[in-house]
C-alpha cells in the first residue's frame, strides 16, 4: 500500500493531539509524519507508535515534500498557509473556518457528502466543517433524504474544549479557584464558566447571531446540498470537558414517525440510536467523550407542527467534530484520488 508524508500544523494544540492520535489509531498510511506549531512549541515531542516525534515551527518552506497537511491552529494560519501548503504540491483538510464558505473549496462530511472531495484540485483544499455542524448533519442526513428537511431549530451545548486547550485549563482552574475560596480569573471566555452556561460561541455579528450560529445555518445548507432547509441557532458554552450535546427540532416536507426515524438513524453510518427513556437511555456527553460516532436519542414527535420531531445529538467535539472528519477525508483522498 502507498504511504504518504502528513504533517500535522497545530500538532500541540486540543485537535491536533487527536489528530496525531487518530492517524496512529486508523492505521493511515504515514511515511513519515512532520509536527508543526509556533516558535513556542520548538523542543517539544509528541508520541506517535511509541516514538517520540520532534515538534517543528511552522513557516513557508515546511510543505516541502509534505503530501497531505491536516491544519488546526487558526484561520489566520490556514488562510496565509494553505495555499502556501498546495504550491508545493501539498493537499490541505483545513479544520478552521478560513476556506469553508469558498464556493470553490468543498466542505465535507464523509457520510453525508464524501463525493464533493473530487473538487480538492480547485485550490487544493478541502474544509473539515464546524464542530456542532458535522454532528447534526450526520443524524439528518438520513431524516433529510427520507422525508425532506424544511427548518432545523437548534439549541447546542457545546464543550469547553471546542475553544483549545487554553479554555481546558480555564474551566478545571475555575472550578479548583472556587472550591478552594480563591478570586476566579477569566482569560479565555468573557465570564465565569465554571458551573455556568454562556450563550455566546465565536464573536457576535451585526444581526445579533454569533458567528458560530451563522456557520452551522449556512454550513449544514453546503453539505447537505440544499439551500432551501431554513436553519436557526442558538450556540451555547456550557462547562463540559468533551462533547457537544445538541437539541434539534425538525419540520419535515412529509411525515415521518419517531419509529420510522430512528429505524433510519439505525441504519446510519456513523450513527448510534441511544434512545430507551424507560431506562433512562439517551445520549450523554460523558460517554460520547472518546467514541467515533455521533450518538441521537429522545426522539419524539412535535406535536406543535404538521410533520416535526425533536431529538438529542451528542458527539465527541474533538474526535467527530474535529480530528476524525478529518482524517476520514484525508482516508477518501488517498483512497480515491491521490
Ligand atoms: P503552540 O502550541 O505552539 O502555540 P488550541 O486550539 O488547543 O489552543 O491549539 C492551537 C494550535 O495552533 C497549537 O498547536 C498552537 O501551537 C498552534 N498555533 C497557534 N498559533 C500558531 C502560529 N502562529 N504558528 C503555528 N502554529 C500556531
Amino acid at each position: 500500500m502507498r504511504e504518504y508524508t502528513v504533517a500535522v500544523v497545530g500538532a500541540t494544540g486540543a485537535v491536533g493531539n487527536e489528530m496525531v492520535a487518530t492517524l496512529e489509531q486508523r492505521k493511515f498510511p504515514v511515511k513519515s509524519l512532520k509536527l508543526l506549531a509556533s516558535e513556542r512549541s520548538i523542543g517539544k515531542t509528541l508520541t506517535y507508535k511509541g516514538k517520540e516525534v520532534p515538534v517543528d515551527e511552522l513557516k513557508e518552506d515546511s510543505f516541502e515534500g509534505v503530501e497531505i497537511g491536516l491544519f488546526s491552529a487558526g484561520g489566520s494560519i490556514s488562510q496565509k498557509f494553505a495555499p502556501l501548503a498546495w504550491e508545493s504540491g501539498c493537499v490541505v483538510v483545513d479544520n478552521t473556518s478560513a476556506w469553508r464558505m469558498d464556493p470553490n473549496i468543498p466542505l465535507v462530511v464523509p457520510e453525508v457528502n464524501a463525493h464533493a472531495i473530487k473538487d480538492y484540485k480547485n485550490k487544493g483544499i478541502i474544509a473539515n466543517p464546524n464542530c456542532s455542524t458535522i454532528q447534526m448533519v450526520v443524524a439528518l442526513k438520513p431524516l433529510h433524504d427520507a422525508a425532506k428537511i424544511k427548518r432545523v431549530v437548534v439549541s447546542t451545548y457545546q464543550a469547553v474544549s471546542g475553544t483549545g486547550k487554553k479554555a481546558i485549563f480555564e474551566l478545571e482552574t475555575q472550578v479548583s479557584d472556587l472550591f478552594n475560596n480563591r478570586e476566579i480569573t477569566k482569560k479565555v471566555y468573557p465570564h465565569q464558566i465554571a458551573f455556568n452556561c454562556l450563550p455566546h460561541i465565536d464573536v457576535f455579528t451585526e444581526n445579533g447571531y454569533t458567528k458560530e450560529e451563522l456557520k452551522m445555518i449556512n454550513e449544514t445548507k453546503k453539505i447537505m446540498e440544499d439551500d432551501s432547509i431554513q436553519v436557526t441557532a442558538t450556540t451555547v458554552r456550557v462547562p463540559v470537558f468533551y462533547g457537544h450535546s445538541e437539541s434539534v427540532n425538525v419540520e419535515f416536507e412529509r411525515p415521518l414517525s419517531p419509529e420510522e426515524a430512528r429505524e433510519l438513524l439505525k441504519k446510519a453510518p456513523g450513527v448510534i440510536v441511544a434512545d430507551d427513556p424507560s431506562k433512562n437511555i439517551y445520549p450523554l456527553a460523558i460517554y460520547a467523550a472518546g467514541k467515533d460516532e455521533t450518538f441521537v436519542g429522545r426522539i419524539r414527535k412535535d406535536e406543535s407542527v404538521e410533520h416535526g420531531l425533536n431529538m438529542w445529538i451528542v458527539a465527541d467535539n474533538i474526535r467527530k467534530g474535529a480530528a476524525l472528519n478529518a482524517v476520514q477525508i484525508a482516508e477518501i483522498l488517498t483512497k480515491t484520488y491521490l
